[in-house]
């Protein structure tokens, strides 16, 4: 069983470890300065049987009504089930909780940009970089406003601290 709550404290050292695996090219320093600006309600930790095995970091952004996901990483051994998806829609609820959007700036990497795409980020800015194949971008969602029954079901659920579910595929 896997399950979606607040992280703690105690999760940091095994975040950094899901941290150095998952990105190897960014710079601890970064990762350090996420956990330090996090803000609570919107940072969470996918456990696997109380072993954490994912994690997304989010901090505020730039306005009191903006948020920023700076880190959400699923160990190897556990992605493609939509644990990812779990994760990445729970910090989505927790921010539209607090009326914000979500925003953050994806890999290169056209996989991951249409996986948010998927979830209903849209690329709000773009920066072409010579060495790149593909341009950086920034990304955005907005919660629609258009369906209050949805929302209130998802703020509800958003409000238990934690959310357990099985994997679509067996890890
Ligand atoms: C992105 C990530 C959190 C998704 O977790 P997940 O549990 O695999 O997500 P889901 O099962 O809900 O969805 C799978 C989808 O993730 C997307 N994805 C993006 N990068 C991926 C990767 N490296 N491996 C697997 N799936 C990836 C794909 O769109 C995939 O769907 P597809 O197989 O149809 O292309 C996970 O793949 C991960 O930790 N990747 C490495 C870290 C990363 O890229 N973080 C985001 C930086 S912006």
């Amino acid at each position: 069983m896997l399950c979606i709550k607040q992280l703690h404290a105690d999760d940091f050292e095994a975040m950094e470890q899901i941290f150095i695996e998952t990105f190897p090219r960014t710079d601890d320093a970064d990762f350090a300065n996420a956990w330090r600006t996090k803000e609570c309600n919107w940072s969470l930790g996918l456990y696997y049987n109380a072993t954490l095995v994912g994690f997304a970091i989010t901090c505020k952004g730039e306005t009191s009504t903006e948020a920023r996901l700076w880190f959400i990483a699923v160990c190897a051994k556990h992605r493609a089930g939509g644990a990812g998806t779990r994760l990445l829609t729970a910090v989505m609820n927790a921010v539209a909780a607090s009326n914000c959007s979500l925003q953050l700036t994806p890999d290169n990497c056209p996989r991951i940009i249409n996986w948010y795409k998927r979830h209903g980020f849209v690329i709000t800015k773009t920066m072409p970089f010579v060495h790149r194949d593909i341009p950086t971008c920034w990304m955005k969602w907005v919660s629609p406003p258009s369906s209050p029954t949805s929302l209130a079901s998802t703020r509800t659920r958003s409000n238990s601290s934690i959310d357990e579910f099985e994997l679509a595929v067996a890890v």
